[in-house]
């Protein structure tokens, strides 16, 4: 994050505290977050398409994608940004309320939700439930009946724009359980999009406030966005011609993506922006329509590179390994260093996951010995349970020393897991020289007091 410096005697300061201080004060494994950084980024986010989007004159919302990580201190720092935040369930609903979050700021979203998740955001009075299917439009109507309101919802629709940087991230295809399609079936006949947004026109409870679409995550280039921009708004005048109804609102999802690895170029906000609000501007023009108001809902790229976990080192073991016969040092054999850390897939299952690769540093003290070939590795009864795949870390590296893994604010704690019997470790935030504890480390009574025996 931002905030991070390495001193001269290679101790390391986030927000003006050193790792070290934090390392003793909170224990290991922990995910710090750099609460300055944060706030800037949410900032970044939200000027960038208001200035943007002011420019063709469109107005523009902000959420906060919570699922990439939600506390209640993280749900008031977006509000207090001018973000809006987005809930993926009940759970993370009830955190956005707790956070003081109002009803009208919070969007729901979630391909199964539950009748209770459903009275909960009615109840709450939330801005918009993203509707995923025709049985949820029914069922979310027939709920705001009995209660006696009217639901304000948004239809997830899917554009067949893929992108993204892997297979299991990427929720626009056609073949998943997202959204539904703009394409016409087999029979040409009327899309699901369609259909759904004309079910949605023909029950007085719901009030159709727009369209929504979600392309993917950690994509790198403004293109996906623009050509779903492109379908979306295509549907929205479609729509229009056929019952009059002009929705309001286009939302395009999250997926902003993020550098992982020093020297990874991320999307930076301005020019994403920018040339997704012309592309919007043209592509209204041509059809005819006044310009819808935009939302769009970032995750990874408010959180992901503000926080950091910091592991302590364990087990260092030198392990020979033969050049698999495909490479062009066949047979030649060389060392790897594995260096096991006191967390691993439980606190960061994204390698795992998704192959994802992050970077790693040795912190809190410097070293003048040179590097070598690393794998830092986890904790966990698996072989699959690898933190950093490669990574070139000090000769001397040893037990007691701290590692830093940057840039796992995203979807670090919120898919963290109890697996192998660990607890989860704390969410600490820095900010102005001084730590604060946000979520506290889980423990063995956590554990043990869940078990009814
Ligand atoms: N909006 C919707 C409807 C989404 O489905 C998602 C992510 C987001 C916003 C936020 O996307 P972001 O800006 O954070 O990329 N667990 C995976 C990512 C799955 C994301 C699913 N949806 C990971 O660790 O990479």
């Amino acid at each position: 994050s931002s905030g991070v410096r390495r001193r001269a005697d290679g101790e390391v300061e986030v927000a003006g505290v050193p790792v070290s201080e934090l390392a003793a004060a909170h224990g290991t494994p922990a995910y710090v977050l750099d609460e300055a950084d944060f706030r800037a980024r949410a900032r970044a986010y939200r000027t960038a398409f208001e200035s943007a989007f002011a420019e063709v004159g469109a107005g523009v919302d902000v959420y906060y994608a919570g699922k990439a990580l939600l506390t209640v201190a993280v749900a008031r720092w977006a509000t207090q940004e001018g973000l809006r935040v987005d809930t993926a369930s009940g759970g993370e609903l009830a955190v956005a309320l707790r956070a003081g979050v109002p009803g009208a700021a919070i969007g729901l979203h979630g391909n199964n939700k539950s009748d209770a998740e459903i009275l909960a955001a009615l109840d709450a009075g939330v801005g918009r439930l993203i509707v995923d299917s025709l049985v949820e439009i029914e069922r979310v109507a027939d709920l705001a009946a009995s209660r006696g309101v009217v639901a304000p919802v948004m239809v997830r629709v899917t554009t067949g724009v893929h992108a993204g940087g892997h297979e299991y991230i990427s929720t626009a295809h056609e073949d998943q359980k997202f959204g539904l399609s703009v394409n016409a079936g087999p029979d040409g006949g009327t899309s699901p999009a369609l259909a759904a947004l004309e079910a949605v026109v023909a029950r007085p409870e719901l009030d159709l406030l727009g369209i929504h679409s979600h392309i993917g995550s950690q994509i790198l280039e403004p293109s996906g966005f623009e050509a779903a921009a492109r379908v979306v708004l295509q549907l929205r005048a479609d729509l229009a011609t056929r019952t009059g109804a002009l929705v309001e609102e286009v939302d395009l999802g999250g997926g902003y993506g993020i550098a992982y690895l020093p020297g990874e170029e991320p999307l930076e906000p301005a020019p994403v922006a920018v040339s997704v609000a012309q592309a919007v501007a043209a592509v209204s023009r041509e059809l005819g329509t006044p310009l819808p108001r935009f939302s769009i809902e970032p995750g990874r790229a408010v959180v992901g590179p503000a926080g950091l976990t910091l592991y302590t080192v364990g087990t260092v073991k030198p392990v020979t390994v033969s050049a698999p016969a495909e490479d062009p040092g066949a047979g030649a054999t060389f060392t790897r260093l594995y260096v096991s850390v006191d967390g691993g897939m439980s606190d960061n299952i994204r390698p795992a996951l998704y192959g994802a690769d992050y970077h790693a540093e040795v912190v809190g003290r410097a070293s003048a010995a040179g590097t070598v070939l690393a794998r830092v590795v986890g904790k966990h009864c698996e072989s699959g349970d690898v933190v950093v795949h490669e990574v070139m870390l000090p000769a001397d590296v040893r037990a007691g020393d701290l590692l830093a893994v940057p840039a796992t604010g995203a979807y670090g704690r919120s898919m963290a897991s109890n697996y192998n019997g660990l607890t989860r470790p704390p969410v600490v935030a820095v900010a102005d020289g001084a730590s604060r504890v946000l979520v506290r480390r889980e423990t063995l009574e956590d554990l043990l007091g869940l078990d009814l025996g």
